[in-house]
């Protein structure tokens, strides 16, 4: 029996994905190859990575000087990456502290110019986006997280400064529309609204490419990959084809402004019990919540094992906190279906009356 997954990443896709990504590991489109022998090169490959390209482009509704790419390395390397190529050594860029993602992409960015902090939750353990954001007049760029995977914290308003926005969107790309204008980058491992571990999807704005005076290896500058279709080496096939497949799946189902109703649904439906049951507490502020990952606690938390244990026998996974939250998480990517946000409030609610 399939599971109700609530994993924060690797996380669920689509079951008709999961299987015509089956089928192309025996038998790519009739081809009498696997997916996974078929040369790169191959007009197989291109037409995949074409598609894809084009998917992006159509779901996100980006204009022509946004160049989609996919790379590997995970958004993790992007951490690094867009620090070497939109900021010189005597420049400054400005980060919005929201948690230990941005801590990281801070931290790698650092190595390549200046950083300063535009605003920063850590004094309440990043329970909150903070809205008042200050950006010196000197910042290149802005670089924000807008959804906050450990916490379950989500921008609901991206802010409006006059310098592009670099934006860390692993955990909520493809959930709701854009405000394309405000972003000179966004980047966003696959391994959750997108596709499969193993690409990362980075969109660029064509005049970010010339920011930078530094000299680059081949693979680090995202110019190289524009030029050669994201096949400047061998790309991770597999994981660019499930993407397809998934975002295929999206425009299917009616885009990402449908999508963005079913997951409001969903949040809906989980944050009403969490505030409605006497045993639970949501971890994070109200007006901040995000609508892929609810994060929330039991009152009392020598209960933890109990209701892990009741989630199990339901069929529910992927439901524990992370330790740095600590409590549950329920990730609720696109994929999550209403049906398995009801499974889990049922559960919350059997263990309320079980203890009343
Ligand atoms: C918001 C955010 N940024 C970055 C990462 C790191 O991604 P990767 O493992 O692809 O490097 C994650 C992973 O969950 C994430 O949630």
């Amino acid at each position: 029996m399939k599971k109700h997954n609530f994993s924060a990443g690797p996380s669920i896709l689509p079951q008709e994905v999961f299987q015509e990504a089956a089928e192309s590991l025996v038998n790519y489109n009739n081809s009498g190859l696997s997916i996974l022998e078929i040369s790169h090169r191959s007009q197989m490959f291109i037409d995949i990575m074409d598609e894809a390209v084009a998917l992006v482009k159509k779901l996100l509704v980006l204009p022509d000087n946004y160049h989609p790419i996919f790379l590997s390395g995970g958004a993790t390397s992007q951490f690094y990456m867009t620090a070497m190529n939109f900021l010189n050594e005597d420049e400054t860029a400005a980060y919005i502290d929201t948690g230990v993602w941005s801590v990281k992409a801070i931290k790698d960015g650092g190595l390549y110019g200046n950083i300063v902090q535009a605003a920063s939750s850590e004094d309440e353990n990043y329970a909150y986006i903070p809205k008042s954001i200050n950006v010196t007049a000197e910042a290149k760029y802005l670089h924000l997280t807008t959804n906050n995977t450990i916490y379950g914290t989500q921008f609901h308003e991206i802010p409006t400064v006059d310098i592009p926005i670099v934006a860390d969107m692993s955990s909520d790309i493809f959930s709701r529309k854009l405000d394309i204008e405000k972003y000179g980058v966004i980047y966003a491992g696959a391994q959750k609204n997108t596709g499969a571990a193993g690409t990362t999807l980075v969109i660029i704005r064509e005049d970010m490419l010339k920011m930078v005076k530094r000299e680059l290896p081949v693979m680090l500058k995202y110019e190289n990959h524009i030029k050669k279709n994201s096949a400047l080496n061998t790309p991770p096939v597999f994981p660019i084809y499930v993407s397809l497949l998934n975002l295929r799946w999206l425009d299917r189902f009616g885009g990402v402004e449908a999508i963005r109703k079913l997951n409001e649904a969903k949040a809906a439906l989980i944050y009403q019990e969490i505030d409605r049951n006497s045993l639970f507490i949501g971890n994070v502020k109200t007006e901040d919540r995000s609508i892929m990952n609810a994060t929330f606690n039991l009152k009392d938390q020598s209960l933890t094992a109990d209701f892990l244990a009741a989630c199990d026998a339901a069929d529910i996974v992927g439901i524990k906190g992370h330790r740095l939250s600590g409590g549950f998480r329920a990730s609720m990517y696109n994929a999550l279906k209403l049906e398995n946000v009801q499974a889990l409030v049922d559960v919350m609610a059997q263990f309320e009356a079980d203890r009343n």
